[in-house]
């Protein structure tokens, strides 16, 4: 994670220690994960087969069964937003619109970066740039929005507590 930046006054945060207990504090999850044990192609590759996201699922599987059974989280996939992603402005204007679910969000970084802005309990917003091996979760109900970085492109395992479904709330 490069840094977390304060509104309205632009204070960063990019201290390690500091970050995580800035984080902890508003009851986000940090952890960060080592995705060099990705073979290179599917890290590198963003039009992956249903095969390559099952053995991406499987790397990450040690990891990814922990933070259930702490989470109560259900089901994993993997969701890839890059040029050829079909209609990715319409998603990306979606995104940026402040919303909350009812569950967590939870997002781990493969590739590229991606920046959410979440409201924080004294209802001041923050920014959290995430970049490859960041994880991170939004608790249910916290007000937030979604953004790529310069690159433009993110490629992320998500957790869901409920199967039957990802809506956003407006
Ligand atoms: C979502 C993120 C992008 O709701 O906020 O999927
Ligand atoms: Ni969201």
């Amino acid at each position: 994670m490069t840094a977390i930046r304060l509104h309205p006054d632009n204070r960063r945060i990019d201290a390690p220690a500091e970050m995580a207990s800035f984080l902890d504090d508003e009851g986000l999850v940090y952890r960060n994960w080592d995705v060099s044990k990705l073979r290179g192609e599917l890290r590198d590759n963003y039009a992956l087969t249903e095969a390559e996201k099952a053995e991406i699922l499987a790397t990450f599987e040690g990891d990814l069964e922990t933070l259930k059974a702490e989470g109560g989280y259900v089901t994993a996939d993997i969701v890839v937003l890059w040029e050829k992603t079909p209609d990715l402005e319409t998603l990306l204007d979606k995104f940026r619109r402040e919303h909350h679910h009812t569950e967590d969000e939870v997002r781990f970084v493969i590739d590229g970066h991606g920046i959410f802005t979440i409201r924080g309990r004294s209802g001041c917003y923050f920014d959290v740039r995430v970049d490859p091996g960041d994880l991170i979760t939004v608790p249910a109900g916290t007000r937030h929005w979604f953004t790529l970085a310069e690159d433009r492109q993110i490629k992320c395992i998500r957790l869901f507590q409920d199967p039957a479904g990802w809506a956003a709330i407006y």
